[in-house]
């Protein structure tokens, strides 16, 4: 798009953010025209956990998520006052429909021993099962203070950055069997092949990539994370294993250097989501304009919302810890 219907853009989103009072907050993951949007109109555009925490500082009275379901209802669920929209119900994520609430029950029952930790990435009935919430910024610290505590776990639903976790910690661990389609596609043959070709590269991997694509990785983290990486790199060429949407951020930080999706194409094969989420790129400004209406407002009943909460709150509160205590030690 051109820099003058950007304009024009921008100028129709702020008018309707003031009138409907309203705060935009958006995904990494989400196209670049809606994350320079909320940018340009003082939101936020950040990981699953800093959009999270973004939304209860806010003032407005409605929180407009650009993201996918489980997002929307984790700002419900953390300001259960505020009106709470996303730009599109069907924008879903496959860590959470595979983890269906009665299926998991049914699973959490044979091991009354553990304590529950979940992906973000879950519904709200399932946070509100769960004992403690983790995204991927904060699960290893969080999981090894648990083990530290002599605590069993059961995680769920991403058996990928499950098993990450356990090899990073050697947790006892017992997995739900979820994954990303986006990250699961990565081929490891060919992500190879890429990095001999190029000589001079970094390897950025979101840990939701099976281990195998893990183990070729400088970098493994957050979004947050891979893009503080991506800016503070030494290498020209940086390959991305994680959604496409991110090279927004990584593109505005490091202009001069070269970025390459990591290949999710395997020889004679083809790929389901070709490190794209489709959910994700469901939001869109022709959506945005038309989103305060009762078919994208996030509902929640009061006891989901209350039980989910204490278990988002309680890794929002370990959170602050470890950062003030790093902090201090560093
Ligand atoms: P982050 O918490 O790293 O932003 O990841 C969210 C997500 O959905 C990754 O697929």
């Amino acid at each position: 798009m051109n820099e003058s219907n950007y304009k024009r853009r921008l100028e129709e989103v702020k008018k309707f953010l003031n009138v409907n009072d309203a705060k935009l907050i958006s995904h990494y993951y989400v196209d670049s025209e809606i994350q320079r949007l909320t940018e340009d109109t003082g939101g936020c555009v950040a990981d699953s956990l800093q959009m999270a925490k973004f939304g209860t500082e806010q003032t407005e009275k409605n929180l407009i998520i650009a993201g996918v379901r489980f997002m929307g209802e984790t700002a419900k669920i953390l300001n259960p006052e505020k009106k709470i929209y996303v730009l599109d119900k069907d924008a879903t994520c496959s860590l959470d429909d595979s983890c269906g609430v009665d299926d998991f029950k049914n699973f959490c029952d044979k091991y009354p021993d553990r304590d529950i930790v979940v992906y973000a990435n879950t519904s709200a009935e399932v946070k509100a099962m769960s004992d403690w919430v983790v995204t991927s910024s904060i699960a290893i610290p969080l999981v090894e203070n648990l083990a530290s505590r002599g605590k069993k776990i059961i995680w769920a639903p991403d058996k990928y950055l499950g098993s990450y976790i356990q090899d990073q910690t050697g947790v006892d661990m017992i997995m739900w069997d979820g994954a990303c389609i986006v990250h699961e596609e990565y081929k490891t043959i060919e992500l190879k092949k890429l990095i001999q070709e190029l000589g001079d590269c970094e390897v950025l991997v979101h840990p939701e990539s099976p281990r195998s694509i893990i183990q070729l990785a400088d970098v493994v983290g957050s979004t947050t994370k891979l893009i503080n990486a991506s800016k503070i790199s030494k290498s020209k060429n940086i390959i991305v294993a994680t959604e496409k949407g991110i090279f927004y951020q990584m593109k505005k930080l490091s202009p001069e250097k070269n970025f390459f999706e990591a290949p999710t194409e395997g020889e004679g094969a083809t790929c389901k989501s070709c490190g794209r989420c489709p959910w994700m790129h469901l939001n869109t400004f022709d959506k945005l304009m038309n989103v305060i209406n009762q078919n994208n407002e996030i509902h929640l009943d009061e006891k989901t919302v209350a039980h989910a909460k204490k278990s988002i709150n309680r890794m929002i509160e370990f959170e602050d810890k470890y950062y003030q205590k790093n902090k201090r030690a560093s």
